[in-house]
């Protein structure tokens, strides 16, 4: 199963943390990508997405990339400013999850502090 991460980081703190998820999954057909210098989803049966959450939304830049992948798995990781509280992970999580294509399988949502 190939495996891609994909990331958008401003400060470094999103991009640390997919370096992390990277690093932890078996090694194989893996890959890890700056969304800056995507316009395109590369080929992939599984895709984490991370991104830093900008005035308490997920950046257009990530989700007109994710809208663009089909016939895979979703997964999303975000690091915001503030300590992240349970209503503000919910609608972060519902609005990156509306992004993706019904012909993909959602696995979840992850959100942490990032470095201030
Ligand atoms: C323009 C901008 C808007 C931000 N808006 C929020 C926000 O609404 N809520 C929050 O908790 N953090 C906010 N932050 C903080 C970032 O989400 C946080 O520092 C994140 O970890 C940065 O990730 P990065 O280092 O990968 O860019 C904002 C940062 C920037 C630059």
């Amino acid at each position: 199963m190939s495996v891609a991460v994909m990331y958008l980081s401003e400060t470094g703190n999103t991009k640390a943390l997919a370096e992390q998820f990277y690093i932890t999954l078996p090694n194989g057909d893996k890959s890890i990508h700056d969304i800056s210098i995507y316009d395109k989803p590369p080929k992939a049966d599984l895709y984490y997405i991370g991104y830093p959450v900008h005035r308490q939304t997920c950046p257009v830049k990530v989700l007109d990339l994710v809208k663009q992948i089909e016939d895979a798995g979703v997964a999303f990781f975000a690091t915001c400013g503030m300590p992240p509280e349970k209503g503000c992970r919910y609608s972060l999580e519902q609005l990156s999850r509306k992004w993706v294509n019904d012909s993909c399988t959602y696995y979840g949502f992850f959100l942490c502090q990032g470095k201030v």
